[in-house]
């Protein structure tokens, strides 16, 4: 329920005529985040309360989590078979929460949970191009070549598109940390798939401003600061 008017979400809620619902605002029989108020032309946001004569018709709290993902484990608040990151969440209103932005089954490191669209979507259309560092383990040995490839970017046949420039910085010769700047489907695994050299461990260390904290276990969660949430 984003920006809508309010007298509009209470006539479509309580299928009331727009007659009744400015009856009900004349006798200030409505409160809107907990204050009555005359007249409902006001745009509210999916977090605004809203009371009609005593009955609560939406009083939903924001909440912004960072989950250190654990080794298989679904990205998904879904799956039949399988452990999934809100399995490993405890709160009443879990099941309104959404991921902004996956990892893979086998990927470890940051997930962010939100039940605000506006706010995920903000970190995750590809046109923000926020960055993601990750650290990559691979099988073979990582070259100075993948740093200019990956600069370049790797044309992916099956969406028809070039990757952007993404930066590798080389640790150790089958280490290696690198920032790309949008989420194709198992990107960081394609890019060294383009060298035929297999991912054999994959971490997401960060996203924008938003860092995994160290102190998170792998399974473990905590609720974004305050300047993490205004970061994004
Ligand atoms: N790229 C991948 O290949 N997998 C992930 O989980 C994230 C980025």
């Amino acid at each position: 329920m984003c920006a809508m008017r309010l007298d509009r979400f209470i006539e479509s809620q309580l299928s009331y005529s727009a007659r009744k619902v400015r009856d009900l605002f004349v006798r200030r029989s409505i409160l809107l985040n907990g204050v009555a108020v005359a007249e409902g032309r006001g745009r509210i946001s999916e977090f605004c309360r809203v009371e009609v004569e005593g009955k609560v018709l939406q009083a939903r709290t924001p909440l912004y989590l960072m989950l250190h993902k654990p080794l298989a484990c679904v990205s998904a608040t879904r799956d039949e078979k399988n452990q999934t990151v809100l399995d490993l969440i405890d709160h009443s209103e879990k099941e309104n929460l959404h991921l902004a932005g996956r990892l893979d089954f086998n990927t470890t490191g940051l997930l962010l949970l939100t039940n605000d669209g506006k706010w995920s979507r903000k970190l995750t259309q590809p046109q923000q191009k926020i960055p993601k560092t990750y650290l990559v383990q691979t099988k073979d040995e990582i070259t100075a070549e993948y740093i200019r490839v990956f600069a370049e970017g790797i044309y992916f046949g099956f969406e028809d598109l070039t990757t952007l420039p993404a930066e590798l910085i080389i640790i150790s010769p089958r280490s290696a940390q690198l920032t790309i700047y949008e989420g194709r489907y198992h990107q960081i695994k394609r890019m060294f798939g383009f060298f035929n050299n297999e991912v054999v461990g994959l971490h997401r260390l960060s996203m924008g401003n938003i860092h995994l904290d160290n102190q998170l276990a792998a399974g473990a969660y905590r609720y974004l600061t305050q300047a993490e949430i205004a970061s994004v």
